[in-house]
């Protein structure tokens, strides 16, 4: 007994010392070892200690926006992209029509998701360069009545650019139409206020900026809006008004919760509390951002965003135009030195992205890439 504890123990540190990489990506992301240990331990879905971790952190994540008794955090098994697809057919009703507004590749699966699941959608597109506009989405409001929705997504994670959340909502409440914003790479870093603020849910997940592992997300939800949406959902497993509604009654997930994803997000929450909450993460991203764009571009890489568009989440880097470079072989030479990159993910240019500070000036010298400046 006691050589298998030893052995664990020993496997850990092991673990942690040879840590494969740095994973400069915006989730999966580096996990402290706090939040790995807390995976070691099985629970019952029906533990006291489960349920109470559940309804704890149910508790924590509304209050990180201010959600109180008006709002319900309503989690949901899966990657982001489930939440997001949960919220979208939970409170767009079978004769709803949304806006959803593109400037990335995850609005851009937004409309993807209301055209498999039938919602009548309508794009407000910008370039991807370029934030959501709250005077577009006026002029789109005013100029439909049929709109039922605005959906948008606040740190469009494909380039970094942060969308004007608290403008663009503050007109769709004018305009008396709900509000879903996909959070997912902002929530946790970037305050979001819900007494200010009026949405019907802000959706994030557990591997983002909360630091947890992946696993689940949530949506943070007006309850008044979330009563009004039995029955809408085109899905058993992702209708999130029944999804609430059992944990209601029960104060237990629905189906199977993934139980140590949830033991590493009370794990990661209360680091995030000692932190000093979104104040405090906020400005450790703002400080690892300011210092890896000034770092990058001293080296000569140009970056994707004009800077007062950069959100401190994500960076993105256009692709040298020097013969030398290709992306495939920085990716593992930088990796080799311990740090993950992201690759591009834009339509027009190619790029890379860097969620945080890496071994870049190694990797291009060791690759004779002279010339940073892209291609014109
Ligand atoms: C803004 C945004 N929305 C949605 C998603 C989708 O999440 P997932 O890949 O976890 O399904 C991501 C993932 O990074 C994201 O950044």
């Amino acid at each position: 007994m006691n050589t298998t504890v030893r052995n664990h123990a020993g496997m850990r540190k092991r673990a942690y010392r040879n840590r494969e990489t740095v994973l400069l990506t915006p989730g999966p992301l580096t996990t402290s070892a706090k939040t790995k240990d807390a995976q070691l331990r099985d629970y019952g879905s029906r533990d006291h200690a489960f349920m109470a971790m559940t309804a704890d952190i149910i508790a924590r994540l509304n209050a990180v926006v201010h959600g109180g008794d008006t709002h319900v955090c309503v989690p949901m098994q899966g990657s982001g992209t489930f939440a997001v697809e949960a919220a979208v057919g939970t409170l767009l009703p079978k004769s709803g029509h949304a806006l959803v507004c593109i400037n990335g590749e995850y609005g851009r699966r937004i409309a993807t998701i209301c055209d498999v699941i039938g919602r009548r959608r309508t794009v407000l597109e910008t370039p991807e360069d370029q934030p959501i506009t709250p005077a577009l989405v006026e002029e789109a409001l005013a100029a439909d009545i049929s709109l039922t929705h605005v959906i948008i997504v606040h740190c469009e994670t494909s380039t970094g650019i942060l969308n004007p959340l608290e403008e663009i909502a503050a007109i769709v409440a004018r305009h008396q139409r709900g509000l879903i914003v996909d959070a997912m790479s902002s929530f946790g870093a970037l305050a979001i206020d819900a007494r200010k603020t009026r949405f019907d849910a802000v959706i994030a997940a557990s591997g983002k900026c909360l630091e947890g592992v992946p696993g689940m997300g949530f949506a943070i939800m007006r309850r008044a809006a979330l009563e009004q949406c039995r029955n809408n959902c085109h899905s058993l497993a992702l209708d999130l008004y029944d999804q609430w509604a059992a944990y209601e009654r029960s104060d237990q997930w629905r189906f199977t919760p993934p139980t140590t994803v949830v033991a590493a997000l009370a794990k990661a929450i209360e680091q995030f509390h000692t932190e000093g909450g979104v104040a405090g993460r906020s400005a450790r991203y703002r400080s690892n951002c300011a210092i890896l764009i000034d770092g990058m571009e001293k080296l000569g890489f140009v970056s994707f965003l004009p800077r007062p568009f950069q959100a401190p989440i994500i960076t993105t880097w256009h692709a040298p135009a020097d013969i030398n470079y290709n992306f495939n072989e920085f990716y593992e030479r930088v990796r080799a030195r311990g740090f993950t990159l992201y690759p591009g993910k834009l339509m027009q240019v190619e790029t890379f992205r860097i969620g945080c500070i890496g071994a870049i000036a190694d990797t291009a010298a060791e690759m004779r890439i002279g010339r940073l400046r892209p291609a014109a």
